[in-house]
């Protein structure tokens, strides 16, 4: 079976760790300062806030920005249920906006209508490491007083107009889950210019402490081991490396596959440059069910992100949320299906997942 994802794990990281089990230093220490700084200067903002996982530190960034009770996030309809719980565990509102068939990521158009007296702020997804409309995303928050927080998750190292995906929000929130572009197994990122955010943030991550026993608010512990910060300082160093591999698969499958007529390869606009953290194409003739099952069949390993718009899903219509909110989602959570992209992939490979697509209408 050739998998959907496989993380890069090579003597580097193993010795890296166990570096850090020999030190004696497991818990957050100077790896995990290290990772903040480098990988908050690899994206370019002035600080990061390790975190425990992707979704803790989006919950950590809306509520360090004051972000709660009262309050609407417009999100995308289309992402993982991460990005909305985040909003709903800080009492905030999630508002979903609709997406842009093409780019699967969130319509400004949709956002703007959005927008009412309590929205504070716009949570863009850069889904499947594809960046969204930066330019009208800021100015719709610059026009209407709202802050920016981007949900990078999938998103290390793209770029939207030659800046890095993360570093155009008031924060910006990355996962470094074992699927990601990189990884530390479990664990995340906040990355953000604001010092009064940072200093939140610190807090909110430490049992809302400012220094040790000095607690001013009540939280958890949402830190980052020295363990996974080591794994992530290798992998940091790789991720242009392993991007690029990503970048020559993509290429490769979209060269060989853009004739068929019942696929639609991803579409990229020209100012963007994606990370792939997903291949996704969109299966135009009504059989995508049977065509993940042929694939998955014949030692392929694609999966569906994601099979339903987040409201769809049975939590959310428990709490109100009514199917047709946003048709644009509902109608490309039935198309799209995520082929193999990673750096994991060789040639044989890549030709046998192209020769298998092309067997599937044979
Ligand atoms: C778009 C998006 N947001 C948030 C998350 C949450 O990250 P984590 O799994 O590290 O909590 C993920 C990843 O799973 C994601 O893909």
């Amino acid at each position: 079976m050739i998998p959907i994802s496989k993380p890069d794990i090579g003597e580097d990281e193993i010795r890296a760790v166990e570096d850090v089990l020999r030190s004696g230093f497991l818990v957050q220490h100077e790896k995990t300062k290290e990772f903040e700084d480098d990988f908050s200067s690899y994206i370019g903002t002035r600080y990061g806030i390790a975190t425990s996982s992707g979704t803790t530190a989006l919950m950590i960034a809306l509520e360090a920005l004051g972000i709660g009770k009262g309050d609407e996030v417009i999100t995308t309809a289309f992402t993982f249920q991460a990005t909305t719980n985040a909003i709903l565990y800080v009492g905030a509102k999630p508002v979903f906006a609709d997406i842009d068939p093409k780019t699967f990521n969130m319509d400004p158009d949709s956002v703007e209508k959005k927008i009412t007296e309590n929205t504070k702020a716009i949570m863009p997804v850069h889904l499947y490491g594809q960046t969204c409309d930066m330019k009208r995303l800021q100015e719709i928050c610059y026009d209407n007083g709202l802050l920016l927080v981007e949900d990078a998750a999938q998103a290390h190292g793209a770029e939207y107009d030659g800046k890095k995906a993360g570093s155009f929000g008031d924060a910006s929130c990355f996962s470094f889950y074992a699927t990601k572009n990189i990884v530390t197994a479990e664990g995340g990122m906040i990355l953000t210019n604001s010092e009064d955010a940072v200093s939140n943030a610190r807090k909110i991550r430490n049992h809302g402490q400012s220094e040790q026993y000095l607690q001013e608010l009540l939280s958890y512990n949402f830190r980052m081991t020295d363990i996974n910060a080591a794994l992530g300082l290798v992998q940091l160093r790789k991720l242009d490396f392993l991007n690029a591999k990503r970048a020559e698969n993509a290429k490769f499958f979209t060269k060989e596959l853009s004739d068929i007529d019942w696929l639609e390869t991803p579409f990229v606009p020209d100012n963007v440059i994606p990370s792939w953290h997903q291949y996704t194409l969109k299966i135009l003739n009504g059989r995508r069910d049977e065509f993940l099952q042929y694939m998955n069949d014949n030692g392929i390993g694609c999966r569906v992100y994601y099979p339903m718009p987040v409201y769809m899903q049975p939590f959310y219509q428990s709490i109100g949320f009514k199917e047709g909110l946003c048709p644009i989602a509902e109608r490309v959570s039935r198309e799209v299906v995520s082929i193999p992209v990673g750096p994991h992939l060789t040639e044989d490979d890549r030709e046998k997942i192209v020769e298998t697509i092309k067997g599937f209408e044979k």
